[in-house]
Parts: structure tokens; sequence; C-alpha cells
């Protein structure tokens, strides 16, 4: 047997060699892909502790380390010196933008923020309270009836405009899937405002009144941005991918991916940490709330807490953590108190052995919600701001597996535990 293969014998004595396969850096991955075929046999991994599902060039993790870098750059890197669209550009094309590209793209980018005027009925079909996140999937779904020009998925030239598209209006549908929430008259984009400076003024002016921008929002926005840009296979990612295997439009897959995000396990952590601050209070109820989260009775988790692949730490939570102090000070109506607490809920629960033993640390979204919070964004709101950053992530996934050549329909296999073959019983005699 050579270095570069695994050799695997049932317990029949039938072997077979599988391939061992190795990526730029990580742990070497085991090719089961000829199993079935020589043995007869599947695997079971179910949540996908062990499996990897593709090849890709995007992101990279360390969890151990607690290590994360979008196409080679550390995001540490990232967070302080680029803005959105420069880290938009390298995730969907490889390299980071010189001087005109990147003019070009954030040209590109800026004249496709409109929407279709008749796309605005769709938000009047959902009632006033209707959850944000609700109104994305259902408006980004419908864009596919919108852009028949692009939808030649097998077109290289189709697949990027439709990418582009949806960078360009998803900032546009999140705000106004706000003002329809709070009952003003939608904003329409301004092309001399940059990316997070247009979202800001399409959710914050109003016809009466001009928005003015505070340079910290700003740049708090993109930088929030550039860390939920993308994060490899997470359960977004791979809905979006699922869905794109079969073939299905970009826009229907991306609306499949908001959905998937919406879960409080995946991007909706960071509505549900603030609805668990508010819900603690005080820090004096912190030690209840510890102890109802390493209750296997009680299904309260410590939302915020734990993460598949960090054990170490999560190197978005330390960014995020840094900028709360100077986003808070600047903002005269802050949230400092909740901030405290969640200061104080973090150091007791990294001093719990409960939570020491199962290397549980705080991931992007316990910090995050503070910040949007103190610039003036709605808890509902925190997950729409986490699917406009994520839509790059998920665009860019999807176009990577439309160029490989090894893609093909997403169909896992399962271990059936219904019924065995029986016969069908006529109504009468059951
Ligand atoms: N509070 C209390 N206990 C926890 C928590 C938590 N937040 N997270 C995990 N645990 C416990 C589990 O009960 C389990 O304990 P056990 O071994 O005694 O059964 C152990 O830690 C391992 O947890 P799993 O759920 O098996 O880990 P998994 O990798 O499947 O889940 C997840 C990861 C979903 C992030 C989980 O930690 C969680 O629910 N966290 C809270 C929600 C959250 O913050 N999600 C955002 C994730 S980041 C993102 O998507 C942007």
């Amino acid at each position: 047997m050579s270095d570069n293969t695994m050799k695997l014998t049932s317990a029949e004595g039938h072997s077979v060699e599988l391939n061992l396969r190795k990526g730029t850096v990580g742990p070497e991955v085991v090719d089961i892909s000829s199993l079935y075929r020589e043995m007869g046999v599947f695997t079971y991994d179910p949540g996908f502790v062990s499996t990897a599902s593709c090849q890709s060039a995007i992101t990279y993790i360390d969890g151990g380390k607690g290590e994360l870098w979008y196409r080679g750059y550390p995001i540490e890197q990232l967070a302080e010196r680029a803005s959105y669209l420069e880290v938009a550009y390298l995730l969907l094309y490889g390299d980071l933008p010189h001087a005109p590209q990147l003019a070009e793209f954030q040209r590109i980018i800026r004249y496709h923020t409109m929407i279709n005027e008749t796309l605005k009925n769709f938000f009047n079909g959902f009632h006033y309270d209707a959850h944000p996140m609700a109104v994305m999937v259902g408006v980004v779904g419908s864009l596919s009836a919108f852009y028949h020009d692009s939808l030649d998925i097998h077109d290289p030239r189709h697949r990027e405009i439709s990418a582009h598209r949806m960078i360009a209006k998803m900032p546009t549908i999140a705000a106004a899937s706000y003002k329809h929430n709070v009952g003003e008259p939608f904003i329409y984009p301004r092309n001399d405002l940059d990316y997070c400076a247009n979202f800001l003024n399409m959710m914050f002016a109003t016809p009466c009144e001009e928005y003015t921008q505070d340079p910290v929002a700003v740049k708090a926005v993109n930088l929030l941005f550039i860390l939920h840009a993308d994060h490899e296979q997470n359960a977004s990612t791979s809905t979006v991918r699922l869905a794109g295997s079969s073939q299905a439009n970009p826009f229907a897959c991306i609306a499949s991916g908001i959905a998937s995000l919406w879960g409080p396990a995946h991007g909706g952590a960071n509505e549900a940490v603030l609805d668990m601050l508010q819900e603690i209070g005080d820090v004096s109820n912190i030690d209840k709330y510890i102890a109802r989260a390493k209750d296997k009775q009680d299904p309260f988790r410590l939302m915020g807490f734990g993460h598949r692949v960090y054990k170490n730490h999560d190197p978005r939570a330390t960014i995020i953590r840094k900028i709360c102090h100077e986003v808070l000070n600047n903002m005269a109506d802050n949230d400092s108190p909740l901030f405290e607490l969640a200061l104080r809920l973090e150091e007791m629960a990294l001093q719990d052995e409960y939570f020491i033993e199962r290397k549980l640390y705080p991931n992007v979204d316990f910090y995050s919600g503070i910040i949007y919070r103190a610039l003036g964004i709605p808890n509902s709101m925190f997950t729409v701001m986490f699917a406009i950053a994520r839509t790059v992530g998920w665009v860019a996934h999807w176009m990577e597996m439309m160029d490989d050549p090894q893609q093909r329909i997403g169909r896992p296999r399962q271990v059936y535990t219904g019924a065995d073959r029986r016969d069908y019983i006529p109504l009468e005699h059951r």
C-alpha cells in the first residue's frame, strides 16, 4: 500500500484501498467515494462531523488553533485593513483586487442596488409584524421571477451577473423588510454612498429627515460584514450547495441558504443572544442561567456559546469583543450594561468545568448583537444583517461548485430503520 492510501478490511475479510487526499493545509481526508461500489457499505456520520462534502479553495478554518483565513488571508488582517467589498471581491475571484479592479467592482455593485419597482408589491403581501427573515426568504426567492436574462446557470457570465445582483440587492431588500416592519416608506439606494453607509441610510433615513452618517457605525458594520462574509461548509452554505447541486437557479439557492441561516443554532443565534441577555437582566441572575444551560433536562442553551469547529476560541468573537468598547463609547444611547452583563457571563462560563470540559467558547454571535443594538438595529434584524454579509460567501461557493468538474447532485445515503417489507391490508381487514 502506498503512503497516500488507506486499507479498510471488513469482518468477512474483504479489503479496499482508499485514497487519502491532502489539502493545502489541514488533516488528510479519506476518499470513500468507491466504498459502496467496492464493498457494498455506506458510511454513517450524522451532522457531517467527520465528512468533507466537497473540495473548496475559498475559506480555511483551523478549529484547534482558532484560525480563519479567506483565500489564505488571516481574518485579523482583513478585519483591520480591508473594506467589505474588497473582501467580497477576494472571496468571489480568489485574489485581492488591484485599485482599478476594486473601483470597477464597486461601480458594478452600486449600479445593481435598485430593486424592480414591482418587487415592492411582495412586501405588501406580508403583515406588518412579519419577521424580516421571513420576508427575506420570500423576496429573495422571488428574484428569479425577475431576472430571466441571467438565469442560464451553464453560462459563466450569467452566473457572475446573478452574483453581482444578489450582493448588490441584498441590503436594499433587507432595509425594505425593516421599513415594512416599522411602517415607513422604503428609501432608495444612493450611489454616492459606499456599501455599508448606503445600507445604514436605507435603514434610517426617512423622506422627512436625512440620516447623518456616523463613521464609527459605518466602520462597525464594515467589520461585522467582513467577519460574517464566509465560513466554509456551515449549515447555510451547505444548504446553498445542496440546492445548487440540482441545478436550481441561484436566487432559489440563496433563498434556501437564508432559510437555513435563520435557525437559532446557526445565524439566528445573534438574535437569541440578545433575547437571552435581556431575559437574564442582571449579573445576579447569571448563576441561575448557567445552571439551566448545564441541566440536560432543560432545553435552554447558552446562546452564542459553542461551535462545531472552534474548540479553542472563535477568532471572530475576539475581534468583535475588542471593538465593542469603541462602538459603545461612541453611541449616546449605548447599551453598556448589556455589554457588562455579557462580559461577566462569558467570564463565569469560561471558569465553569462544564464549559471547559466541552471546549465551549463564545462564538461570533455572542457580541455581534450588542454592537448592532448600539447602532439602533432591532433584534429581529440581526440575522438579516448576517444574511447580507454571508450572501457573498454563499454566492462564491455556488460559483465554485458550478465550475467544479466533479460536481454531481448531492444525494446522501441513509440507514433505514423503518418497517421491513410487508403487504398491503385492505381497509376492512385492518
Ligand atoms: N450551552 C450549553 N451546552 C452546550 C452548548 C451551549 N451553548 N453548546 C454545546 N453544548 C453542550 C452540548 O449539550 C453537548 O453536551 P454533551 O456532550 O454533554 O451532550 C456538548 O456541549 C457538545 O455540543 P453539541 O450540540 O453536540 O455540538 P454541535 O457541534 O453539534 O453544536 C452548536 C454546535 C450548534 C453551535 C452548539 O454549540 C449550540 O447550540 N450553541 C448555541 C447556539 C449558537 O450560539 N449558535 C451559533 C453558532 S455560530 C454560527 O452559526 C454563526
